[in-house]
């Protein structure tokens, strides 16, 4: 049910703020439902505790969290290098490799998390899988230059097969546009894939700005279980 989705998004969201912010951090916020949790905990700590951090966003979304919640704003000029991000993920399968880019932050949230000498990744258990794909059915996300789109996802297709799907934004007048003003492609795929020579033979394609896909970045994996624990996979 939603309501246990939710309360496994929120345990796993405290818990790695719990164990893994502290005083005079720096901290990457990232984007989605899961991080709304990460957020109003650490909003929480300031109060209770007067916890003393700076935070750096990963979207439009991310930055209204920070204001909204009290805490502080910054950026990578002014902190290039942080000591910890957090974030959620789509999927997460058995070799660490995620999928990100659902709610369409992908790019920011990449630079983010490797800015971090810490990456940790939060989510419910709906995001465990063993092969990508199991789970998460919408695809790799990448974020593409406008005028790229149709060439980009022709030569997707004609060497990975599957769909290179122009996302639409909700109102489904037209595309959905990233925070950087760029498009969507949902890259669905079929089988099984080597997600680090993908993640590669994609970037390089121009007009392609990133994907979603996340390879040896996690830290640690921290999930809400249907029984109230949260699984960390390190
Ligand atoms: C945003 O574009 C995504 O990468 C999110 O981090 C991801 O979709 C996780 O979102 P939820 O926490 O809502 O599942």
């Amino acid at each position: 049910s939603k309501e246990l989705l939710n309360s496994a998004k929120r345990e796993a969201a405290r818990t790695a703020v719990d164990t893994y912010i502290s005083n005079g951090q720096a901290v990457g916020i990232g984007s989605g439902s899961t991080i709304v949790y990460a957020v109003e905990r650490l909003a929480e700590r300031k109060k209770s505790e007067n916890l003393d951090i700076v935070c750096i966003p990963t979207s439009f979304q991310a930055q209204e969290l920070i204001i909204n919640n009290g805490l502080t704003l910054t950026d990578l000029d002014r902190y290039p290098s942080l000591d910890v991000a957090i974030d959620g993920a789509d999927e997460v399968d058995r070799n660490f490799v995620l999928i990100k880019g659902g709610g369409g932050c992908l790019t920011q949230e990449k630079i983010v998390a490797t800015a971090a000498k810490t990456f940790i990744v939060i989510g419910d258990y709906t995001k465990d899988s063993s092969e990508l794909g199991d789970r998460w059915k919408r695809g790799v996300p990448i974020e593409v230059i406008p005028m790229a789109r149709i060439p980009v996802a022709a030569h997707i297709e004609k060497k990975l097969g599957g769909n290179a799907e122009l996302r639409m934004a909700k109102s489904k007048m037209g595309p959905l546009v990233t925070d950087n003003g760029n498009f969507i492609l949902d890259w669905k795929f079929n089988g099984s894939h080597d997600w680090a020579s993908v993640h590669k033979f994609i970037k390089l394609i121009p007009g392609v700005v990133e994907t979603g896909l996340f390879v040896d970045m996690a830290s640690a994996v921290l999930l809400g279980m249907k029984d109230g624990s949260v699984k960390k996979i390190v």
